[in-house]
């Protein structure tokens, strides 16, 4: 199993761009596969979880070329168009496509089952299926988790749903199998969360009306090809936005192009501005329907903060390199009302609180959060390099968000820091290594 020696560095500076969104990566594919006519995506994040949605959409009769680097040509087959596929759908170590695949599937005419890694045949899938059953789609799952397998030809049907967790996968998933139900289907949100769905829809023609914390979309007849622009993934950011506050080169700024800003992603940015970051979003533009710009982050000491329960739906993936940080700050930061973080890639608390005490921080585990004791507030105010983590070992449990994480800590670390299992790494953020270098930290990947 691969694993990483991040040696402690001086500081990072410059300008870095960070791979495609993967959220929006896959919609492409899978709205571009069932859309009249030809779909052009650039900015692709060819990352392992994305090819395992163009491995899918592929076995199920759709033609994807890879026309460049991150470009790719997806000539869509029609809503009623996928052919069933002659095995079981692999989609790797992804969550996301796993559950909008089972919604996809559930308006089929034919039988579909899903499969995947260690991790994700670990991972709760009832969460989709219900909403879905309800829809009048045919779905089991193995005690709620994959393999998921749905019958084809249901008759579905439009509701009114109310997402008991707050889950843009399940909105998602519930979205597109209403594509194919016999009348309006409306998700109540009970936080926001991620869009992109919503967006890609509205950009392939369909009628999706959000507002007030419900989404409605009319059944279409047809959804039509577009061109699309995807957007550099906020969360793959979000390891140099906290790399630039963490940084011990005082002068030194940062800058982060072409991200994607869509305001139901961009929860970090409140949360360590909360801690007395300075981060600036400059050069404001769009890619299609989604916001993008530039991130500047300039060094800051940071205060622990007990982060407002609010903002965690609109940061789910980015509270490991968040513990990160707040082991930097001065004081306690809490975090609460984030159980979700337990069924992501690993148990992303217990696995966080196990790497962060291997290196000397000290922390205490809740049920639903995590507590972190950062720096003595009122010492070392002059050091703001201090060095906060020893260097040691840590097991990332193959999550890829926590082996960046602590390769981010290298910046305030006494010694080298070793980060097991770290292939996954590839599922998100293909080259992290050669980005990470570019900005200065040093991670090397030994076999
Ligand atoms: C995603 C939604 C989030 C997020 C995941 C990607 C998406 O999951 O954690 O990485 O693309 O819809 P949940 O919907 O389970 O919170």
């Amino acid at each position: 199993m691969p694993h990483y020696i991040v040696e402690p560095v001086s500081g990072v500076s410059g300008t870095v761009r960070v791979p495609g969104d993967k959220s929006v990566s896959h919609r492409s594919l899978m709205l571009g596969s069932i859309a009249d006519g030809v779909t052009e995506v650039s900015g692709f994040l060819e990352s392992e979880d994305c090819l395992s949605t163009m491995k899918a959409m592929r076995a199920l009769g759709v033609r994807i070329e890879q026309i460049g680097p991150q470009a790719v040509r997806v000539h869509g087959v029609g809503l009623r168009g996928l052919k069933p596929a002659s095995h079981a759908l692999d989609m790797g170590n992804s969550g996301t496509a796993m559950r909008l695949m089972t919604g996809l599937l559930s308006g089929q005419s034919f039988d579909s089952e899903l499969i995947g890694d260690s991790s994700l045949m670990k991972r709760p899938m009832e969460r989709a299926a219900k909403p879905l059953r309800e829809m009048g789609a045919r779905i089991e799952t193995l005690e709620g988790k994959p393999p998921v397998k749905i019958k084809g030809g249901a008759a579905l049907k439009g509701i009114r749903y109310e997402l008991p967790v707050a889950s843009a996968q399940v909105k998602s998933a519930v979205l597109l199998a209403g594509l194919y139900a016999n009348t309006p289907t409306t998700v109540i949100e009970p936080a926001i969360t991620r869009d992109h769905t919503e967006r890609m829809l509205l950009s392939f023609g369909c009628q999706v009306d959000a507002a007030h914390g419900e989404v409605a979309l009319t059944p279409p007849t047809s959804l039509k090809a577009c061109t699309l622009e995807v957007p550099g993934d906020f969360s793959s950011s979000a390891f140099f936005m906290v790399a630039g506050s963490i940084n011990p080169r005082q002068d030194a700024v940062l800058t982060i192009s072409g991200v994607g800003v869509n305001p139901t992603r961009t929860g970090l940015l409140d949360i360590l501005a909360l801690m007395g970051a300075d981060l600036r979003v400059v050069n404001h533009r769009s890619a299609g329907a989604e916001p993008v710009a530039d991130i500047e982050v300039r060094p800051a000491q940071l205060k622990g903060i007990h982060v407002p329960e609010h903002l965690v739906p609109l940061a789910i993936d980015e509270f490991p390199v968040l513990f990160v940080a707040a082991a930097c700050a001065q004081g306690e930061t809490i975090v609460t009302g984030a159980e979700e973080l337990r069924v992501k890639e690993s148990d992303r608390i217990a696995v966080m609180a196990e790497g962060l005490k291997a290196l000397g921080v000290t922390c205490e585990v809740l049920p639903d959060g995590i507590r972190i004791q950062g720096r003595p507030e009122g010492r070392n105010q002059q050091d703001p390099g201090a060095k906060v983590f020893s260097g040691g070992t840590v097991d990332s449990h193959g999550d890829h968000r926590i082996a960046m994480s602590f390769s981010v800590a290298s910046l305030r670390a006494a010694a080298p820091i070793k980060i097991l299992d770290v292939a996954n790494v590839a599922t998100s953020f293909p080259d992290f290594p050669g980005t990470a270098g570019a900005a200065g930290l040093h991670v090397t990947v030994h076999e």
